[in-house]
């Protein structure tokens, strides 16, 4: 496989995969409509490539355009055709991804993600490309207990967001067992994606306000905000601080590639497999992991609970070890380094 387009390839898991797909040689077709992110992410990726002696200007192809218009979508498939490029898979992370607007706006997630995706499958149909990676995520889960997450657990989201993830991968579920069908889907249900890539030249770069706790973590770090704001003490956990399973966004970006090449292998089929490392981390632990690796204070106070949160979250990946051959390599304090060596060289994200 040669060729693959990338939704949303200009946003934060999506840039950290782009790198790695160039690196690998494979053309790219990226479209991303920026909402979310700004193509000097892109701009970036090719600035490390250059730095390990790679030339990739010629191999990406990245247009502005939008998933909600299958016009734009069938104007990159027909590009690729045109450049004897054709596109062969997709890997797809366009969408819409905080919990708190999709409470607010639902009908925007709704068409953005579930819309945007019915729009990409019928473009793939139509070019008989029918290899998709897809961005789910742990939201999907029912999560009651501090047990293992597996792929078997019941999945019954709490957001809008969730459900327009559980409604994609049901969407991809029907279209493999749709009669004559040979798609071959894998559907990566990410923990909790973080840090940066090593060179501090890509990272996550939120537009608005993030809601997640590593960008708040950098914020206060830095001195953009004063405190850390800890939602909840009392949870049945080691310290009472929520838990999660931090996954460092290179691995994650290496998993893409894993399933990509685990797809192309096998017989047309709809998967499911949760990408996450395994291991908790309390909120109390991460901030003093943080402040260890990088020798900055993370001033915080304790709130009440959040609406919605769960005590622990963390994935059983023995699935992705043993279909993917996939093994996250990067630690916590790798996540704490690269995410703040990010944060420091670039205080304005990509506006620097
Ligand atoms: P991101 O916002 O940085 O990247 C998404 C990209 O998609 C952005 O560049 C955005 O501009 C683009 N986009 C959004 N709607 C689009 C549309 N209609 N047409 C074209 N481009 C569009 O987010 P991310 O963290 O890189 O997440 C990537 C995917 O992974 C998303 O689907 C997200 O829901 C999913 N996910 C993310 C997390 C996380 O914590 N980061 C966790 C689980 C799942
Ligand atoms: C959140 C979303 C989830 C989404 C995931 C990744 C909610 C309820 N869940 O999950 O659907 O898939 O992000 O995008 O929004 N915390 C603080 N202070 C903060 C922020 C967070 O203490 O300012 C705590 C939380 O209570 C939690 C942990 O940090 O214990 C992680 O929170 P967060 O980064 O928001 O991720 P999730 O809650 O796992």
């Amino acid at each position: 496989m040669k060729s693959v387009l990338v939704t949303g390839g200009a946003g934060f898991i999506g840039s950290h995969t782009c790198l790695l797909l160039l690196e690998q040689g494979y053309n790219i077709f990226v479209i991303d409509s920026f909402i979310n992110s700004s193509s000097r992410s892109i701009k970036k990726v090719l600035l490390i490539l250059k730095e390990m002696g790679i030339d990739a200007q010629r191999k990406i192809h990245l247009t502005n355009g939008d998933i909600k218009n299958p016009s734009d979508i069938e104007h990159i498939f027909k590009m690729s055709y045109k450049l004897d490029k054709k596109i062969e898979a997709v890997i797809h992370f366009a969408g819409l991804k905080s919990v708190s607007d999709s409470i607010i706006d639902p009908i925007s997630y709704w068409e953005n993600n579930v819309v945007g995706t019915i729009n990409l499958c019928k473009v793939m149909e139509k070019y008989n490309c029918k290899n998709i990676v897809f961005s789910s995520s742990a939201t999907v889960y029912k999560t009651e207990s501090n047990k293992l997450l597996n792929e078997e657990n019941i999945c019954e989201p709490v957001n809008p967001y969730g459900y327009t993830k559980l409604t994609i991968e049901r969407i991809l579920k029907n279209l493999h067992s749709s009669k004559s069908s040979n798609w071959r889907i894998a559907s990566l249900r990410y923990f909790n994606p973080v840090g940066a890539h090593h060179s501090g030249f890509i990272g996550e770069d939120p537009l608005g306000k993030a809601n997640n706790i590593y960008p708040q973590i950098t914020r206060v770090a830095i001195g953009k905000q004063s405190r850390l704001k800890i939602f909840g003490s009392d949870w049945p956990t080691s310290d009472g601080t929520g838990v999660r399973d931090y996954i460092h966004v290179m691995d994650l970006a290496e998993g893409h590639l894993s399933a990509l090449n685990y797809l192309i292998k096998k017989k047309p089929q709809f998967i499911a497999i949760n990408l996450g490392t395994g291991k908790g981390t309390t909120v109390l632990e991460f901030i003093k992991i943080f402040e260890k690796v990088n020798k900055v204070k993370v001033p915080f106070s304790f709130e009440d609970r959040r609406p919605g949160d769960n005590a622990s979250v963390i994935a059983d990946n023995s699935l992705a070890k043993s279909l993917l051959n996939w093994h996250p390599k990067r630690n916590i304090e790798d996540i704490c380094k690269d995410g703040w060596n990010w944060q420091v060289n670039n205080p304005k994200g990509y506006l620097n």
